[in-house]
């Protein structure tokens, strides 16, 4: 199973604290959206750049909450939109928020198109899947000639957000219980992107941006990786270990972030995006 998937249906407490252990936990839509509008930040920068006017047939994949589905389909209305997430609470909150679209929830492992594609599009979703070099081609062939294949990973795997988690789950009060943590797995290179597209591509734009995005403070990134990128961590841990492991986390990450003089810090945050379109 790909790290990220709901497998059960654990209630979430409203702090967005799971209440019991539960292997995989699914993904709680109402934290992720707590920093929505710097999550969909990067969906609208994508969508930007795929120059179609009107694509009969779009689908989003790894759509979550809607949010990216719904950029989609103000920018294209009359098209049909596909929304696939492998989380029922995704799903669930995506079908109330966006109801003109249709809604599957399928693990993207699996996942064909029976009928292809004008615009595969996946924001902030990939990253949770492996082996990127037999993936991303596999989801070229859903996308029609002459039609476009939209991706954003983040890689930011190497921001303190994520190398102190991955630090202190190896120290002895962590291991055992985040040994067994589906922690997403390292993305591929630019290169890797341009090989395995260009084959079936008429042309591969691709590129990177650091987003800077201004927090209050270390714990207010916390939260924003907590709905994400250390899941996994927490999925392995009951409330008060979820709590005592983001607290650790959140003493050692205080002063790995420059405090600008209004108090607040900058959370550069960098993201890998590519354009493709099918020959
Ligand atoms: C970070 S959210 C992205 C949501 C939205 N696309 C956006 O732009 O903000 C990642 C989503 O990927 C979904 N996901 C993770 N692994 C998946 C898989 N193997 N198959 C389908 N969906 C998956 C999660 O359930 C989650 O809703």
């Amino acid at each position: 199973m790909a790290a990220g998937m709901g497998r059960s249906t654990t209630r979430i407490r409203s702090n967005g604290f799971i209440r019991e252990r539960a292997g995989v936990n699914d993904w709680d839509p109402k934290l992720y959206l707590r920093f929505g509008d710097e999550r969909t930040r990067a969906a609208i920068d994508l969508l930007a750049r795929i120059p179609e006017d009107a694509p009969a047939r779009v689908v989003d994949l790894g759509c979550g909450p809607a949010n990216s589905t719904a950029l989609l389909a103000a920018r294209w209305p009359v098209a049909t939109l596909d929304g696939v997430d492998s989380s029922a609470a995704m799903i669930e909150q995506a079908r109330a928020a966006l109801p003109s679209a249709r809604f599957e929830q399928a693990d993207i492992a699996n996942w064909t198109a029976s009928t292809p594609y004008d615009v595969v599009y996946s924001n902030a979703t990939l990253q949770w899947l492996p082996d990127h070099a037999t993936l991303i081609p596999r989801l070229f062939e859903a996308v029609a000639p002459g039609g476009w294949f939209a991706v954003q990973i983040p890689n930011n795997k190497a921001s303190p957000s994520q190398s102190v988690f991955r630090a202190l789950a190896q120290t002895s009060r962590w291991r055992d219980k985040l040994k067994n943590a589906a922690i997403s797995p390292p993305i591929g290179t630019v290169g890797l992107y341009d090989d395995v597209l260009r084959p079936a591509a008429r042309k591969v734009d691709i590129w990177e941006t650091e987003y800077q995005h201004r927090m209050k403070d270390a714990a207010a990134i916390v939260e924003f990786v907590r709905a994400t990128a250390i899941k996994p961590y927490l999925d392995c841990l009951v409330a008060d270990e979820q709590r005592a492991f983001l607290d650790e986390g959140t003493r050692l990450m205080a002063d790995q972030f420059e405090r600008r003089s209004d108090g607040s810090l900058l959370f550069a945050f960098r993201r890998l995006f590519f354009v493709a379109q099918r020959a």
